[in-house]
């Protein structure tokens, strides 16, 4: 009887170490378009969602509605657009970190400005500091190697919200 307890433990003790060395097979998902491997889908979703072009896309559409919402005296329309496209531009951070410090003057001070003026209701100020809100973007598109990409105040009405 002793004999085989001790047959029946060596050959678990056998089994328990073979499982443990065998190689362990990457689980494999199925996705429609993002890739198998846990690795693939992740590098597939990132490479959808882009990296800071969507970011200033999406800048230049709030910009210009921001805009025109200071010009119609929209206020809640013009902090609501500006509070989004810093929000968006943090998110833009988080893909790319490398960009954030030259966007120093332009999150610290030129959109804190803007956002003063618009809280103060005053059409003029605010016309006056989106132009220099308006060099801020130029001065990181400078910093960042894309100088080629100018940003002037708005000319013509595009925005589609009326107040
Ligand atoms: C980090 C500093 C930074 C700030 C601040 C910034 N930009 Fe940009 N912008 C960039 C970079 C970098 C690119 C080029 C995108 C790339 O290389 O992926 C760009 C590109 C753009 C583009 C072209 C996007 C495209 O691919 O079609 C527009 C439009 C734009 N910016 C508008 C603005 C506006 C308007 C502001 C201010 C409200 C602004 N940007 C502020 C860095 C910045």
């Amino acid at each position: 009887m002793k004999r085989f307890t001790y047959i029946v433990f060596s050959v678990l003790m056998a089994a328990i170490v073979i499982s443990a060395c065998q190689p362990q097979t990457e689980q494999r998902y199925e996705t429609r378009w993002a890739g198998e491997t846990i690795e693939e889908i992740v590098a597939g979703i990132e490479n959808q969602i882009g990296g800071f072009d969507q970011t200033m896309m999406e800048t230049g559409y709030r910009y210009n509605e921001l805009y025109w919402a200071g010009m119609d005296g929209n206020w809640g329309y013009a902090e609501y657009q500006l509070e989004e496209m810093l929000g968006n531009l943090e998110k833009g951070f988080v893909r790319r970190p490398e960009r954030e410090a030259s966007a120093g003057q332009f999150v610290n001070t030129a959109a804190p400005q803007l956002m003063a003026t618009i809280a103060s209701g005053n059409k003029q100020a605010f016309m006056e500091s989106f132009n220099r809100f308006a060099a801020s973007c130029n001065t990181c598109h400078g910093m960042e190697d894309v100088a080629f990409i100018q940003v002037i105040v708005p000319e013509k009405r595009t925005s589609l919200i009326r107040y």
